[in-house]
């Protein structure tokens, strides 16, 4: 390893904190972000931001090229403000050289492009930093590095664009003493302090065309056809497509199931005349314990339920699973939209001195949240609210209780 990290590991963390936290440092916010509170109308004003740095973090969702475009034309346009823009996440901030202006020019047709045009990670994390050293692979606090380098590249404060995991880092870098407010995103849609986050619409309008042509080719060849969605530990993506695609099953990581619930419901059906069913299933859900035992590292658990479904049911079964296509393509209008609003508060935020907290979607108005209520708790689908109640209702199957429509 070489470079500025080296000599900030060779730095013990107390010499670096003195170093970067000097009394003109101690501001009102410096000294709030210690006790770990968000600093609304700290006595940092619009005119003393001259610089902002965006970065984004952990996978990417489309829209984030859409937030990046809205954040520079406001912060250029509206506050004459000059934009970095941070490649790799926090990742970036380790070798600052990296880092580059980002003008109108840069952002000009970004809005429809899936990606980010800064790049991304999801392992990188300055607070466990991974380096080799003598042969041997440790974790290293990079942070303070990190937060020095932003100094020297000038940068007042940093837009953090990130889903819960960029989010818990972003915290914690305040608390360190670097200027900062997040944008959430996740094509998941599991932030519990926003309604919605961009990138989930996008993915939602992929999972529900695929589920669409899976049905044709379902119904012609009298199969049951498996598709497996993303949405990690929580099952919106599975659920919303499963409507909207008018699947019959939806296994959801928040709905215990059995294989034989399923098999009774698509033997129901074939009583019925209906001699094809559709199961859409989340990649998080919780295995039955005989599935659990024969699952491979990383395998996709659709192929295990699929398999099941074929062994017990007799029937015919495919299985797709969608993947990283998801996360993919073109932001629908509203993910576009939505990413706009979100760019424009987080520099409005900058502008009024609230740093450490983040924006987000709250009764269709956007408001801001202090980044440490809006980590760790996890949105997740209601087994008995209203979604999922209305799906019982006209007839989708959870595998969670015995019988048709159940
Ligand atoms: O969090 C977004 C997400 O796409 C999840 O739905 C999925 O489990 C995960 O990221 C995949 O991550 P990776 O890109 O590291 O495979």
């Amino acid at each position: 390893m070489s470079g500025p990290v080296t000599s900030a590991l060779a730095t013990t963390r107390g010499n670096i904190a003195s170093r970067l936290i000097s009394k003109h440092d101690l501001s009102y916010e410096g000294r709030g972000n210690r006790r770990g509170i968000c600093s609304s109308h700290a006595h940092i004003t619009m005119s003393k931001v001259r610089c902002i740095g965006i970065s984004t973090g952990g996978g990417d969702a489309p829209g984030l090229n859409a937030v990046i475009r809205a954040a520079v034309k406001c912060a250029i346009l509206k506050y004459k403000w000059k934009v970095i823009g941070i490649p790799d996440g926090f990742d970036g901030l380790i070798w600052p050289e990296k880092s580059r202006e980002l003008t109108l020019e840069h952002v000009s047709s970004i809005l429809p492009r899936g990606g980010t045009i800064l790049g991304t990670t999801n392992r990188g994390n300055p607070f466990e930093y991974r380096v080799t050293e003598n042969g041997k692979e440790v974790t290293r606090d990079i942070a303070d590095e990190v937060i020095a380098n932003s100094r020297k590249l000038g940068i007042d404060a940093i837009i953090a664009i990130g889903g819960d995991g960029s989010q818990k880092i972003a915290w914690e870098l305040f608390q360190r003493g670097l200027k900062l407010v997040g944008v959430p995103k996740t094509i998941d849609n599991d932030l519990s302090a926003t309604e919605v986050t961009f990138g989930f619409d996008t993915a939602l309008a992929t999972a529900t065309d695929a589920v669409d042509k899976i049905h044709t080719t379902a119904e012609a060849h009298h199969r049951v056809m498996v598709v497996e969605v993303m949405g990690r530990d929580a099952g919106w993506i599975a659920l919303s497509a499963g409507m909207a695609g008018g699947a019959h099953v939806v296994l959801l990581p928040e709905i215990p199931f059995t294989i034989q619930n399923i098999c009774d419901y698509i033997a129901q059906r074939e009583r019925d005349g209906k001699h094809f069913t559709i199961v859409v299933v989340a990649e998080g859900i919780k295995l039955p314990p005989e599935l659990k035992e024969n699952r491979r590292q990383n395998s996709p658990v659709g192929n295990l339920i699929g398999q099941a479904i074929s062994t017990q049911s007799g029937k015919e079964v495919r299985i797709s699973v969608l993947g990283h296509i998801q996360r993919g393509g073109s932001p629908t209008p509203f993910d576009r939209i939505l990413a706009t609003r979100f760019g424009v508060a987080a520099v409005e935020l900058i502008a009024n001195g609230d740093f450490g907290k983040m924006v987000c979607l709250r009764n269709s108005h956007i408001e801001s949240v202090c980044i440490s209520e809006a980590i760790g708790h996890l949105k997740t689908v209601e087994p008995r609210g209203e979604l999922a109640n209305a799906a019982r209702s006209i007839g989708i199957c959870f595998g969670d209780l015995a019988g048709y429509g159940g």
